[in-house]
């Protein structure tokens, strides 16, 4: 059976929230946002260990947020964008295991099964990633906000985490691409290395928590799987 490593991404500002926290440490129903996503990730008979990047001053919230997980085997400082703490992350395991499964912390809605469904279909093609079909339709624009074109809609999805990458695929993608703030997920390291990434549709429910709206949606998403 395949190894896999999840390398949870903690270490934003969470600046469009507007909060005096910042978005991991956000309580929603009783438990931090960071708590929430490290849940799932131990929840998940797939996932063999992990691995949280975080804030500068942040670890002890971190380990504190982990008591009882005995997966989680390194609590590392982030960097100046997200594919900077991805890195970071990703050099805390290097090829320790079979897979890498990069997550943003905020993503915290994220259940075991998902993160099953995006790992057998990353086992079957080397990169797969969570993804979930757009309901509205995209319209491609130029810099004045004119509609360039308009995809079909059956062919636009949207990409959340965990993307998860054989661990050899990463590392030659981390090798070839230059990491810039543009890179703004995982899978555009892949794509830009020229990989193949496969999307797993996980539903509307992997929402990130960006803006306070969220916390009310996340909040609504977990009373409607209580009951
Ligand atoms: N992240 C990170 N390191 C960074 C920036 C972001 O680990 N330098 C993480 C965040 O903690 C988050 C995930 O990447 O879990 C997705 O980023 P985003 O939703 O943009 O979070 P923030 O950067 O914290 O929020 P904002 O952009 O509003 O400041
Ligand atoms: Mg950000």
């Amino acid at each position: 059976m395949a190894s896999c490593c999840a390398i949870i991404l903690a270490a934003g500002k969470g600046e469009r929230m507007n909060s005096n926290v910042t978005k991991q440490k956000i309580n929603i129903l009783g438990k931090s946002v960071l708590r929430r996503t490290i849940e799932a990730f131990d929840a998940c008979c797939d996932i063999d260990a992990i691995v949280v990047v975080c804030r500068a001053g942040e670890e002890d919230f971190v380990r504190g947020e982990a008591v009882g997980v005995k997966k989680l085997i390194n609590v590392t400082r982030g960097g100046a964008y997200r594919a900077e703490s991805a890195r970071l992350g990703f050099d805390a395991v290097k090829d320790s295991y079979d897979y890498v499964a990069i997550h943003d912390a905020a993503r915290c809605l994220i259940t075991a099964d998902m993160i099953s469904s995006v790992l057998s279909s990353a086992i079957e093609f080397g990169a797969a990633t969570a993804a979930a079909f757009a309901s509205d339709t995209v319209k491609i624009v130029d810099e004045c906000g004119f509609v360039i074109s308009t995809p079909d809609r059956k062919r636009v999805m949207q990409a959340s985490t965990p993307q998860i990458f054989s661990t050899y695929i990463y590392n030659n993608a981390l090798l070839a691409v230059e990491l810039s703030p543009d890179i703004t997920d995982d899978n555009m390291l892949v794509e830009k290395a020229g990989g193949r990434v496969a999307c797993v549709d996980v539903g509307v429910e992997n929402i990130k928590i960006t803006t306070p709206k969220d916390i009310y949606l996340a909040e609504l998403i977990l009373k409607g799987r209580e009951s």
